[in-house]
């Protein structure tokens, strides 16, 4: 078995996460659930802080938050002195719920509504990332209307492919995300936005893909950023210096127990000697070297328990179906991803006790969670525990089939907190409205109408 973070058999055999024992979990809380390492989670957020700290004074780790998003992690990731990233005017509704200063979160996106502008101009957030030349105009014109210079940043496509699932890759020229270099499209961003009064041009962002386990594509990036400043600065930016250089996020995780991505200190040690030869020099003193983790802050610190249904077979194959699937990870479906599972009441089972298995979920779809595990044979009622599953998923989960939402627990010391409440019915069925209802409503407008301004319609 491989131990993710705090992951450990405990006494009587089981499964154990933070300290608690996941079967007790399960029946506590009920499956599926998602169960957070927390101390997992704070570890990698001072890893990546300190790892670049130790580099350069100036650094801004932002926590991506659409890999997972409850209030809990908002305050536990601004707690350990992350910054936040977010990319709808959902996701910073959320944050500042949670309590995160809007002076310390960046708004991304490739289509930023107007309703999306106007909250995070009105909410003072830290920059607004400019992806595309049209949202220039609109941004000045909120700003000015709310009588501030919005700092904003520009996302350079830089068209680099990582080579991987197309699915993960965002920094390539067909990418639909970033101003493309090669168009001179980010040169004319960067002219527009200084002949902006609204605007302050703060600096420059790129994002290459998910799942990135090589640091020379991101090394790559910050050289042909270099270039671009360079050429920026012989034209229409002359005397323009850069405040801030973020690297998106991507940085790569574990998902099968094998592959091993480079740690924060690697990424540092990689990434920061170039942005100190190439991009420091052309930059404003103090220069902020951001990066924006999601994935590889939470995913490892994440596992969904089920509870095991029917078993069939398939040849030699163990066909296993849990309690969950599309609904609460959609991710296998989506990109083919991989997960391993172990047996909750006895994770650590080896050799002639395990057989080839593939793991279903209860949609009414052919969704396979996982395609190919080794597991013990399994009874109805067993909880398996789906390791690696604490990025996309909770964020990503989806109404199919109308299974409630799973519930979020955070572990750690052997204390587990509920932190989200299993959905229920009555809760999906907010929104919804009964012809009856809208009977009632189209009387209520029709009786306003007649009453007239004093209320009286005698
Ligand atoms: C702009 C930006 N920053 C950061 C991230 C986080 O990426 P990851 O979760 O792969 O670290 C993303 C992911 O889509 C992104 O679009």
């Amino acid at each position: 078995m491989f131990k993710y973070g705090t992951q450990d058999v405990n006494a009587d055999g089981h499964l154990e996460i933070g300290g608690c024992d996941t079967l007790e979990l399960a029946r506590r809380y009920g499956t599926p659930l998602y169960v957070i390492d927390e101390a997992d989670v704070r570890g990698r957020s001072r890893a990546y802080l300190e790892a670049f700290r130790a580099h350069w004074p100036h650094i801004d780790v932002a926590y991506a938050s659409k890999a997972f998003l409850v209030g809990e992690i908002v305050r536990l990731a601004t707690a350990e002195g992350l910054s936040l990233d977010v990319v709808s005017a959902g996701e910073l509704r959320l944050a500042l719920w949670a309590g995160a200063d809007p002076s310390r979160i960046t708004f991304h996106g490739n289509y930023k509504t107007h309703e999306d502008i106007e909250l995070a101009v009105r909410s003072r957030v830290r920059s607004l990332v400019v992806d595309c030349l049209d949202e220039i105009e609109a941004i000045d014109r909120q700003a000015r209307r709310e009588g501030v210079v919005q700092a904003v940043d520009i996302r350079l496509n830089l068209g680099i492919d990582i080579h991987t699932d197309p699915k993960y890759t965002t920094g390539s020229l067909e990418s639909k995300f970033g101003l493309a270099v090669h168009t001179g499209d980010a040169a004319e961003a960067v002219a527009r936005i200084l002949g902006c009064a609204g605007l302050r041009l703060r600096g420059l962002h790129f994002h290459l893909g998910a799942q990135v386990v090589d640091t020379k594509y991101h090394r790559r990036a910050l050289h042909d950023l270099g270039a671009f400043v360079r050429e920026v600065q012989a034209g229409a930016g002359r005397s323009w210096r850069p405040a801030a250089v973020t690297v998106g996020g991507g940085m790569g995780v574990n998902y099968d127990g094998v592959t091993t991505p480079p740690t924060p200190a690697e990424w540092a040690r990689d990434l920061i000697p170039v942005f100190l030869r190439e991009v420091v020099p052309l930059c404003a003193p103090d220069v902020v070297f951001g990066v924006e983790p999601g994935r590889s802050l939470v995913a490892e610190a994440g596992t969904t328990l089920y509870t095991v249904g029917p078993t069939k077979h398939s040849g030699a194959r163990r066909l296993v179906a849990v309690d969950g699937g599309l609904s609460d990870n959609p991710r296998p479906i989506m990109y083919q991803s991989v997960h391993h599972a172990v047996l909750a009441s006895n994770p650590e089972l080896t050799g002639a006790a395990l057989h080839e298995s593939t793991v279903f979920g209860r949609h009414c779809e052919t969704d396979k969670l996982i395609d190919e595990v080794l597991l013990p044979d399994l009874a109805p009622g067993e909880v398996l525990a789906v390791q690696c599953t604490g990025a996309y998923t909770h964020s990503m989960f989806n109404q199919h089939n109308r299974f409630d939402k799973p519930p979020v627990v955070f572990v750690e010391g052997g204390r587990a907190r509920l932190v989200v409440r299993r959905e229920r019915f009555e809760d999906t069925i907010l929104t919804e409205i009964r012809e009856t209802d809208a009977d009632a409503d189209a009387d209520a407008d029709a009786g306003a109408e007649v009453s007239g301004p004093d209320g009286g319609n005698e």
